[in-house]
């Protein structure tokens, strides 16, 4: 559910045109919708209302503070996964103690600035980090607070770019060898175990997965039980996908009604870290038709938007809504919607019936509030889209577009080649 409509057949995010957006501010542009953000988050907040919970949103999805913030008004935490995340995490006023740190490969920097900051855990994924954040908190006479993150080799069934759960991948620690390294870690002097997370893949359109993975952490939490090790956080991961053709996924309340028994008489405190099912289709891409170009076989529509702007496409043959911002009584045609980028794979969409279009005109590529500007790069020197946020009637500019100055920031010639 989200707030991108039509009224009189002009696309509107929330109460303003997309089309007088687009000529304010330009193309190509992301617009986020406030209240999508709002309910989507709410909607977990009420979801796991009965239990004791935090709703760590990753950042990875759309870091751009202004999203960030609204979490945080609302009580949100963040899972970061870089140093970077962190800082924007911090800056956008998410309380540390909301904040977990995961990801494969955590430097010494980034484990000082995270025990510096006091963040609520990390999410250690393997024996070497765990004498590492170990070593780093002694250096800093710190008790470095842990979760394990746990591979429960269970299939998410989604795209394999984006499934992390199965024994092949590089996330977590595998869950036979799970016990051994939470016996590990118990005996480093400056950790102290808190937690056991898992995340088993993204855009998974099934219940069954979660619960799978859920119940083999729980058997393993039963086990350190047993062994004397008590685990405070459950952090759960994220993962639940949102329709971007026409899946049909659970919503944030079939999670809870499916997750919440299993952890009945179980003190816990409950993470989420949901990033797509929380942003996806809160943002949109919009892009202006440079060129029809009739070819020999295709007819292709040139649009300002690359692959540099949203590579989702191009990288995982993402399927993405694509609609006229202006809706035309015209005949349809098949398209292929690409951008300007010298590559053959930066694509929008491949043969996709469209009403046809024209030269000027506006198109709206839909579901990009996740994991659109935030892997963006200047691949051809394109600067980076601006970004707007909508609320009601109002509109408010949340990233400047990049300039040419933006693109040689920092770079310098050597004297030999002055
Ligand atoms: N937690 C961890 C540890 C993660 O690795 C991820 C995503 C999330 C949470 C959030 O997952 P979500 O709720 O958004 O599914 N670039 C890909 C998606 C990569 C996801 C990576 N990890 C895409 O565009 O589909």
């Amino acid at each position: 559910m989200h707030f991108f409509k039509y009224h009189r057949n002009e696309l509107f995010a929330e109460d303003v045109s997309v089309k007088a957006l687009a000529e304010k501010y330009s193309t190509p542009l992301y617009i986020y919708s406030y209240n999508t953000l709002l309910r989507h988050f709410r909607a977990y907040d009420q979801a796991f209302n009965n239990y004791q919970h935090i709703i760590c949103f990753a950042i990875k999805a759309n870091p751009n503070i202004s999203i960030l913030r609204l979490f945080a008004k609302q009580g949100g935490g963040a899972d970061v996964v870089s140093g970077g995340e962190l800082y924007k995490a911090l800056k956008a006023g998410i309380s540390p103690r909301k904040i977990v740190f995961a990801g494969v490969g955590k430097t010494d920097e980034e484990i000082r600035f995270a025990l510096i900051t006091n963040i609520l855990m990390f999410n250690a994924e393997s024996e070497d980090e765990l004498r590492e954040i170990n070593r780093v908190a002694y250096l800093m006479k710190k008790k470095a607070p842990v979760a394990l993150r746990i591979n429960p080799d269970i299939d998410p069934e989604t795209h394999p770019y984006i499934a992390t759960g199965l024994k092949k991948h590089k996330f977590g620690i595998p869950i036979e060898d799970a016990l051994e390294h939470y016996r590990i870690a118990s005996r480093l002097e400056n950790i102290k175990v808190v937690g056991i997370h898992k995340h088993i893949g993204s855009q998974i359109t099934k219940i069954a997965p979660f619960v799978d993975a859920l119940k083999s952490i729980l058997i393993l939490m039963d086990k350190l039980r047993s062994e004397g090790l008590r685990i405070k956080y459950l952090d759960i991961g994220g993962g639940l996908g949102i329709s971007y053709k026409d899946e049909e996924p659970p919503i944030p309340k079939d999670l809870a009604k499916n997750l919440l028994p299993l952890l009945r008489g179980r003190d816990l405190t409950l993470i989420l870290e949901p990033g797509r099912s929380i942003a996806g289709n809160a943002g949109i891409l919009v892009t202006k038709v440079l060129y029809v170009k009739k070819g020999k076989e295709k007819e292709f529509v040139i649009v300002d938007a690359g692959m540099n702007d949203l590579i989702r496409p191009s990288l995982y043959g993402a399927y993405h809504h694509i609609l006229p911002v202006v809706k035309k009584q015209r005949n349809t045609a098949i398209y292929d919607i690409v951008g300007p980028i010298c590559e053959s794979g930066d694509y929008f969409a491949k043969d996709r019936e469209l009403k046809e279009v024209k030269q000027g005109e506006f198109l709206a590529v839909m579901g990009v509030g996740a994991y659109g500007f935030s892997m963006s790069s200047n691949y051809n020197c394109r600067p980076k889209a601006a970004e707007v946020m909508v609320k009601n009637n109002e509109h408010f500019l949340i990233k400047d577009r990049e300039t040419y100055k933006d693109l040689i920031r920092g770079e310098k010639v050597p004297a030999f080649l002055k």
